[in-house]
């Protein structure tokens, strides 16, 4: 596999390990994947909900948990270490400042379209700013944003397709039968990219996710011109992913047709592992809700059937009575719990494999 440059930044791997809310991916995630030469993503969404006193000093809590799980990875790794940022979570810029100030390799922001260029990104920033979209025409439209704004571009683009685990930029019909293609919309956006590419003198890799999961696909998908691929759900299932035993095991005995769509109440469809609970919600039934605080800008609770932070926090503690997991479509290939050596090594295999039989077709 070719190296990925994201400006200076030299990541040997080409693989992002996608960042999981809430509380999936944490510090021993993203030290592991980082040490593999990948990078290692913490996700900040709701990520104090672990500390002691959250339901008083929310903001705080999640500046502290955030602060500390960068630090607990850095002590794990010197590896490639970022932060996965929600654009919908009320705390956003609070966020983004901490990340900045322990001086993270990479941001991503995803759910949501980062028009405005940071304050804290500078020239002499390190930090790598990622947008995280669902089409070329969004990603467009922030490169073309922060041109003429800032006369400079965020670093690369991830380009996610509808077959993801997490909050979709796309609408539910498009993402239940899907005839959007994540090859065609890459190479749209490595089109697009081209324009800022001339004009800047740089290299600007697309990275592409959802349902990218052996190496077999993260090869199709390079083929068509990403550098890179984000992998989420693939790395669920490993003794490092910071989740409880309980959110692996439903992913280890889950069948095909236990994925499925719920509306989130940040405003976009959701892709979960079904149970009771998604059961009972996709009926319309009114979940009772205890709203700490507003985290999130698009909810309200008064209005929302359920409160979408505890369900997943509760759920990534092994509770599924009250809660639910998300989960991309290839969530069902999932067949044990290894190591994240284990796991890369795989990919890398398959990877090879199938660039063989693709050199020998060439042939
Ligand atoms: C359990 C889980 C939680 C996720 N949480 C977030 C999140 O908090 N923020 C975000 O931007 N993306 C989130 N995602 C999406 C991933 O970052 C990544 O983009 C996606 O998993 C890639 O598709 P895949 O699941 O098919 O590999 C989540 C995905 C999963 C599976
Ligand atoms: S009800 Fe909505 S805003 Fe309130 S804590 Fe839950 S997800 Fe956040």
């Amino acid at each position: 596999m070719k190296a990925m440059k994201i400006g200076n930044l030299n990541v040997s791997l080409p693989i992002i390990q996608g960042g999981m809310g809430v509380c999936v991916s944490l510090s021993g995630l993203a030290a592991a994947v980082a040490n593999e030469g990948g990078i290692g993503v913490i996700s900040a969404v709701g990520i104090g909900m672990t500390e002691p006193d959250y339901k008083k000093h929310f903001r705080e809590s999640n500046k502290t948990a955030l602060r500390k799980e960068i630090r607990k990875a850095r002590l794990k790794s010197n590896g490639i270490i970022g932060v996965n940022i929600m654009m919908a979570v009320t705390d956003y810029e609070d966020l983004l400042k901490v990340a900045f100030e322990e001086k993270i390799d990479v941001v991503i922001v995803g759910a949501g379209l980062p028009l405005k260029k940071p304050d804290y990104l500078s020239e002499n920033t390190e930090t790598k700013f990622i947008p995280k979209v669902s089409s070329a025409r969004a990603a467009k439209l922030i490169f073309r944003r922060w041109a003429e704004q800032y006369n400079r571009v965020p670093d690369a683009v991830i380009i996610e397709g509808p077959l993801a685990g997490g909050h979709l930029g796309f609408k539910k019909e498009d993402a239940i039968d899907s005839k959007i293609s994540l090859s065609s919309i890459v190479k749209e956006t490595v089109n697009e990219m081209d324009f800022f590419e001339q004009k800047y003198g740089i290299e600007i890799p697309v990275i592409a996710g959802g349902g990218i999961y052996t190496g077999k696909d993260m090869f199709e998908i390079m083929t068509a011109g990403a550098k890179g691929v984000i992998m989420g759900t693939r790395f669920v299932t490993t003794n490092e992913c910071d989740v409880s035993e309980k959110f692996k095991q439903n992913y280890i005995s889950c069948s095909k047709d236990d994925v499925t769509l719920i509306s989130s109440p940040v405003g976009l469809p959701g892709r979960v592992l079904t149970n009771d609970f998604v059961k009972q919600i996709q009926q319309g039934k009114q979940k009772p809700i205890n709203c700490a605080w507003k985290c999130l800008k698009t909810c309200d609770y008064k209005k929302s059937q359920f409160c979408i932070a505890d369900a997943l926090f509760n759920a990534a503690q092994g509770d599924f009575t009250n809660g639910f997991s998300f989960a991309g479509t290839k969530a069902y290939l999932a067949k044990e719990i290894i190591s994240v050596k284990e796991t890369i090594s795989q990919i890398q295999q398959e990877y090879l494999q199938e660039k063989l039989c693709f050199d020998l077709v060439e042939v």
